[in-house]
């Protein structure tokens, strides 16, 4: 397993963060522990999860119900400190004005129920799951450098923020001596792309970790999808996850078989070539990786090891510029 360092701190993380996201929603304890065993064998010691994660997000109006921290809380017992944690606060714990969002209110009170869900006395990295336009995020700041101060936060971080947040945050982090956000969380794949504009310069210029999610886009750069028809039993799509059949367009399967040979030439499946297009980015600290099968482990894990060359990264581009007949 690869190491770096997040961002300016000095917390080594392994590249292939376990994203649990799935935990308790699509697949049960049992396989939840055996992912988790498996992952921490191969070197793995990051970890990312969410208080919302769980059953509650497939509800109409979602609302999380603490099921994956709890899963993981029972599992980490006896090597909590083998793993570096991270969770998130901000998506609705409930449906009242304060059950939701980035308040004092709302971060103290779900801090207080993530370190009892996850059975631990601390969090490593503390992730504001997205910006909260309502809140002043000077308040916010405050309350997560009080949870810092306190020794329930090791580090803090932002999940889904534009570079003007992140750099707005900063500034007040600057000029009030708050802690500072050592790490974003955006989406990042072949098909999402967008923070190569703005996000990645930033965090460039401010040393800050990134921390990548949905590398293979939820499963459509998996390979497995030919049609939104025709999905497999077990899969994401047949579970009928809505962020996923967002990306089900004609032009996104188009490009899926436009990869499929220059991924099996390079001896990888469509899904660990999409994961180790991401991983080739030296800025991108980890690729967080959503498994819900033992064999997703050791095939993220054979996808870490690839070294992607200049040549191989000519030709993606390529792939993907006559994909887009050169329009960006
Ligand atoms: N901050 C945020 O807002 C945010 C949003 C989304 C996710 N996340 C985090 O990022 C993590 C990963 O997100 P994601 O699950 O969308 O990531 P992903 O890695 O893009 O997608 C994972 C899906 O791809 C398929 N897959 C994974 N490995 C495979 C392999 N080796 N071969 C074939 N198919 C494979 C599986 O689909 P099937 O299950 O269908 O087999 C799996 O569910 C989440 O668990 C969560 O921790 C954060």
């Amino acid at each position: 397993m690869n190491y770096k360092k997040l961002g300016r701190t000095g917390l080594q993380v392994s590249t292939l963060c376990l994203g649990t996201m799935s935990f308790g929603r699509w697949i049960d304890e049992k396989t939840s522990n055996a992912i988790l065993q498996q992952a921490l064998e191969h070197g793995i010691n990051f970890i990312d999860t969410a208080n919302f994660y769980g059953k509650g997000q497939d509800a109409e109006q979602p609302v999380g119900t603490g099921e994956c921290e709890e899963i993981l809380g029972r599992a980490l017992k006896g090597r909590r400190h083998d793993v570096v944690l991270a969770t998130k606060v901000g998506l609705a714990m409930g449906y009242g004005p304060n059950q939701s969002g980035l308040s004092r209110v709302h971060i103290m009170h779900q801090a207080e129920e993530s370190l009892r869900r996850l059975q631990t006395d601390y969090i490593d990295l503390y992730q504001v799951h997205r910006f909260d336009p309502r809140t002043p995020l000077e308040e916010t700041l405050r309350a997560l450098d009080d949870l810092v101060r306190q020794g329930k936060v090791r580090y803090i971080g932002c999940s889904n923020f534009a570079a003007w947040q992140i750099a707005k945050s900063y500034a007040i982090s600057e000029t009030r001596n708050l802690e500072k956000f050592v790490s974003v969380q955006p989406q990042y794949s072949l098909l999402v792309r967008d923070i190569e504009a703005e996000l990645l310069p930033f965090c460039q210029s401010e040393n800050v970790g990134v921390i990548v999610y949905s590398p293979m886009a939820r499963g459509m750069l998996s390979g497995k999808y030919k049609s939104s028809d025709d999905v497999p039993e077990e899969s994401r799509a047949f579970h009928g996850e809505r962020n996923l059949y967002k990306l089900f367009t004609p032009n996104n399967f188009r490009l899926v078989e436009r990869l499929r040979p220059v991924a099996e030439e390079s001896g990888l499946t469509v899904a660990q070539f999409a994961l180790a297009w991401v991983l080739s980015n030296p800025q991108i600290t980890s690729a967080i990786v959503g498994a819900t099968k033992t064999g997703h482990v050791s095939s993220a894990v054979e996808a870490g090891q690839y070294t992607f060359s200049n040549e191989l990264k000519e030709k993606v581009n390529q792939v993907l510029h006559d994909h887009t007949g050169g329009k960006e």
